[in-house]
């Protein structure tokens, strides 16, 4: 068994950045399930959000985010990541992090969905995820963080005083092991991986929220899911992302004989809100209609964006027809576990961070360029608070009751996804949400909890952690009976503000009958 003061379990940017904050003061050990470069943030292609430029303002950012939030958000939430935007990316510029800037040295700024301003700062183009990434892996190793890679964290550590005491990890060779810290983080991303169609990576399971329910953490807003308009859409299957910031420089979303769809739809036409664009493409979609982003008047669009480019090129489109097919997918889980504004969950000494934790910022629907954004603003506050908490003697592991159940019936992962994808996506229904509600209960959501993690394989952890966050999603979705921001019910087409406004779907494991 390993003992430290601070385990944080993710690779992403909220996991790099908590881990060197909090690394000055601390003994810490990051986890990962897979490998450093392996996370959302590295596949982040637009940029990040912040209010930099001459005519921008926090308040603007601040309003443009609640705005795209459809005013679901927590207000001073909002406000920690737009005020501390400017200083986060001015401290990554001196560590040495370099943005685009024109010939004249200016940072440059793109402009996405919902932006009032042009405020995205990006690197290599479109390539700002995987070079902020590897500037924080750099930092990474000048610091004293240890950093255990293929080891999937299966089981929080709940002590007799209730309060989180560390983690069970799985390796791939199936060994069990123990590590005991004062303070436990989160930082394992959303859950896109569970849907057919995503901008994910796959090792994006929602794991995380199932191991903090579990371990009887709050679970919020979990109906809240941002659809990426634009995923490129080869032979039925989603490839890979398509940045918002093509849009952003004038791209059109077309049908196949070259008809704009977004013309009459919103004010902002391409650049509408997320929810509103990926709603109106599957509208084609779903009347056997093409829908592609028409990229003609882009100059040097290689230059511009190598990555979608080169992603296009691996899947066969030739981008000199100028056009690019596109089908709207999961990218974005706006809830998760419900944590206050410095990380803390509603379990003592177990924090979360970044995509995985509900801070609310995001309300009903995240605006473009603010999750790289969120990973580095809240990363660095959660850190500093780690930093300074004091040393506590962890208290006897507490003993829980475990179900060494049978699971050789869970379902294949890709039966899953599909039901997923098509009960609780882009447009739901209370008789699709009872349907997927019927088909999760029957592999005993109770049992799932509880289940025994000794002697499981990771593949059976997996699953049944997919489940439990599966039911998390329709319970929620089927609660809420209205469409804001990223849910959207078509028998509840409109938002209700009397009954729904400033209101959350929280769930804990004493909910699951
Ligand atoms: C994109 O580049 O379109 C994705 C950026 C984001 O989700 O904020």
């Amino acid at each position: 068994m390993v003992r430290t003061e601070v385990i944080v379990i993710g690779s992403g940017i909220a996991a790099l950045k908590t881990v060197l904050e909090a690394s000055d003061h601390k003994h810490v050990i990051l986890i990962t399930k897979s490998e450093l470069r392996h996370s959302n943030s590295y596949l982040a292609q637009g940029g990040i959000a912040a209010a930099l430029s001459d005519q921008d303002g926090v308040s603007l950012h601040k309003k443009d985010t609640l705005a795209a939030g459809q005013h679901h958000n927590k207000v001073k939430a909002v406000e920690k990541l737009v005020e501390g935007a400017p200083l986060a990316i001015s401290e990554l510029i001196q560590s040495g992090m370099q943005f685009d800037r024109s010939h004249d040295g200016r940072l440059m700024f793109g402009m996405e969905g919902a932006h009032s301003e042009r405020r995205i700062l990006h690197s290599h183009g479109d390539g700002t995820g995987k070079y902020m990434m590897e500037h924080l892996i750099e930092c990474l190793k000048s610091s004293k963080v240890q950093v255990i890679e293929n080891e999937a964290a299966v089981e929080l550590i709940i002590g007799e005083d209730e309060s989180c005491i560390g983690v069970k990890t799985l390796d791939r060779s199936g060994k069990l092991a123990f590590y005991h810290a004062e303070q436990t983080v989160l930082a394992t991303g959303g859950c896109g991986s569970l849907y057919r169609f995503t901008s994910n990576s796959q090792t994006v399971s929602g794991d995380g929220i199932a191991l903090a329910f579990k371990a009887g953490a709050k679970v919020r807003d979990m109906e809240f899911i941002q659809f990426h308009p634009t995923l490129l859409f080869v032979n039925n299957k989603a490839e890979g992302l398509i940045s918002e910031a093509v849009r952003g420089d004038g791209a059109l979303l077309v049908t196949e004989d070259g008809m704009p769809i977004m013309q009459d739809v919103h004010r902002l036409k391409d650049l509408a809100p997320r929810h509103i664009v990926a709603q109106t493409i599957f509208s084609y979609l779903q009347r056997g209609e093409k829908v592609f982003l028409d990229i003609s008047m882009i100059k040097d669009f290689k230059k511009r964006f190598p990555t979608v480019s080169s992603l296009c090129e691996r899947s066969g489109v030739d981008l000199q027809f100028g056009k690019i097919p596109v089908a709207p997918g999961n990218h974005f889980l706006m809830g998760g576990i419900e944590v206050d504004e410095w990380g803390r969950t509603s379990v003592p000494s177990l924090y979360a961070v970044g995509e995985v934790a509900c801070t609310g910022v995001h309300g009903a629907n995240r605006l473009a360029s603010n999750s790289l954004l969120e990973g580095l603003v809240f990363g660095k506050i959660l850190g500093d608070l780690l930093a300074h908490t004091p040393a506590r003697e962890l208290p006897k592991e507490k003993e829980r009751s475990q179900c060494a159940c049978h699971v050789a019936s869970l379902p294949d992962l890709r039966a899953l996804k599909e039901k997923l994808m098509n009960e609780a996506g882009i447009v739901r229904t209370e008789a699709g949400l009872i349907r997927l509600k019927n088909y999760l209960e029957a592999f005993h959501i109770e049992n799932l909890l509880h289940l025994e993690v000794t002697g499981r394989s990771l593949a059976e952890i997996t699953k049944a952690n997919a489940i439990i966050v599966a039911w998390l999603i329709a319970e929620s979705a089927l609660t809420r009976t209205e469409s804001r921001g990223g849910h959207y019910r078509s028998d509840y087409p409109s938002e209700d503000d009397s009954l729904w406004l400033g209101k959350s779907v929280i769930l804990a494991c004493q909910d699951v009958k």
